[in-house]
């Protein structure tokens, strides 16, 4: 991604695909989303194809391939479907999520020490196709030392934890979340993080100094209904720049 911004920020543009669904036409398209995203400071664009196709689909896939001149993180679950797709298109980047159809959301980190025969040939195939791979895991050590067995060169931290509690019970999430960033980065890979940062939660992850990448979607297409897209990705971007 490019190095312009100190913390870089990729825009997740998943429910725009949820609300243009819930029609079943084609409004409001996803990457028109992503090129005004990319005009208002976002660093990439990421885009998780669910095996349900709930939100993004196939074809987005190709057109934001197409369009895009920002890179393009593709989240996606570790089966052979999705590994075909994203060594068929190749994307900057590919984030390996676990994935349950039952959830709403991504609703926990990968365990990656539990996986680590199956996420080893997915992480190897990745690589050799130079699409820079990344685990989505818990801030936890167990899953930071699998990584980093795994040889994956980046991990994003689930931040929903975090954001879903308050308090202490916050500042204790915070601090898991920066020794998690601390300890990736002395074994020499690259911290992102991501999942429910909203203007109110961001500003403690955002000063985590290891931190290079963080990955926002469902708080800034729904803050974008009020003061529009662009408006809300430059605030993020605004209070991520001061957290610096
Ligand atoms: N990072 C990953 C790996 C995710 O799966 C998601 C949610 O799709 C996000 C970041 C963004 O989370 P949110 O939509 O809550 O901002």
């Amino acid at each position: 991604m490019s190095a312009s911004h100190p913390l870089r920020l990729g825009v997740n543009i998943d429910h725009v695909a949820t609300i243009r669904n819930a029609r079943g036409g084609d409004h409001p398209e996803p990457v028109r989303a992503a090129l005004v995203a990319a005009e208002a400071g976002a660093d990439g664009i990421t885009a998780h194809l669910r095996e349900d196709r709930r939100h993004i689909r196939d074809d987005d896939l190709i057109r934001l391939m197409d369009k895009l001149t920002i890179p393009l993180n593709l989240e996606m679950a570790a089966t052979d479907e999705m590994l075909a797709i994203a060594l068929r298109h190749k994307p900057h980047a590919a984030c390996i999520v676990p994935e349950n159809r039952a959830e709403r959301t991504t609703e926990g980190g990968l365990n990656a020490a539990g996986m680590f025969n199956k996420l080893a040939d997915f992480v190897g195939q990745l690589k050799e196709a130079n699409i820079r791979v990344s685990l989505f895991i818990e801030p936890d050590p167990r899953q930071i030392e699998a990584a980093i067995r795994l040889g994956a060169p980046v991990v994003e931290f689930h931040t929903g934890q975090y954001a879903e509690v308050s308090g202490a019970a916050r500042e204790t999430e915070l601090r898991r979340i920066a020794d998690a960033a601390a300890l990736a980065a002395k074994n020499g890979i690259e911290p992102h993080a991501g999942h429910g940062l909203t203007f109110d939660n961001v500003i403690p992850i955002a000063a985590i100094p290891q931190l290079v990448e963080l990955n926002i979607g469902h708080f800034l297409i729904g803050e974008a209904i009020f003061g529009g897209l662009g408006d809300s990705i430059r605030q993020m971007r605004g209070l991520m720049d001061d957290a610096r």
